[in-house]
């Protein structure tokens, strides 16, 4: 059990990356399961490792989606858990635009598989605490996403 007590709230007690690769949907949710384990075994509360999972499933699988490649990286203080999704590919163009519920500009046979329903981007920005987008069309997007453990957000508020 992490004991958030006495260790400094910016220690760095777990970081790791995962990396992902456009188009390979067999390999979809590998990073978020993987970040999953690594948290249920800091037993981290459920409700924040479902949260974190739920945010890095959906960065995930636009990388597989949209982009040719990208990694998850991720750092666990006794603050917070922080996300980072970045990739390489053809960017976002208006990230207003694909901020809207229900934007998506999947193809027909993304759609086919159940995705694109321009659901994600707006998803993580409920699930997490602080969410950051940037794109560089025609170089690829990074996603920031801040989880805050529980205790210290009461305390912060
Ligand atoms: N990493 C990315 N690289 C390039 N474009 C992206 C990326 N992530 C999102 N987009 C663009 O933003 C749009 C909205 O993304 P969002 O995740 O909200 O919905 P979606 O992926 O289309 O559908 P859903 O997430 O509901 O399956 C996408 O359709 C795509 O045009
Ligand atoms: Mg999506």
């Amino acid at each position: 059990m992490l004991n958030t007590n006495s260790i400094p709230l910016d220690k760095l007690i777990v970081e790791g990356i995962f990396p992902l690769v456009g188009g390979n949907f067999a390999k979809a949710g590998e990073a978020s399961i993987h970040l999953k384990q690594k948290l249920t075994e800091l037993g981290l509360n459920e409700d924040i490792v479902r949260r974190a999972a739920i945010v890095t499933f959906e960065a995930e699988m636009n990388v597989i989606i949209y982009a040719v490649a990208g990694w998850l990286h991720y750092y666990v203080t006794p603050r917070q858990i922080k996300i980072i999704v970045q990739d390489m590919g053809h960017g976002i163009e208006n990230i207003e635009l694909a901020l809207q519920e229900g934007y998506s500009t999947a193809p027909p046979w993304v759609k086919e598989m159940g995705w694109g329903s321009g659901m994600g981007l707006p998803n993580m920005k409920r699930t997490s605490d602080e969410f950051k987008i940037d794109s560089v069309v025609g170089e690829g997007t990074t996603v920031e996403m801040i989880i805050y453990l529980n205790n210290v957000k009461a305390q912060n508020k």
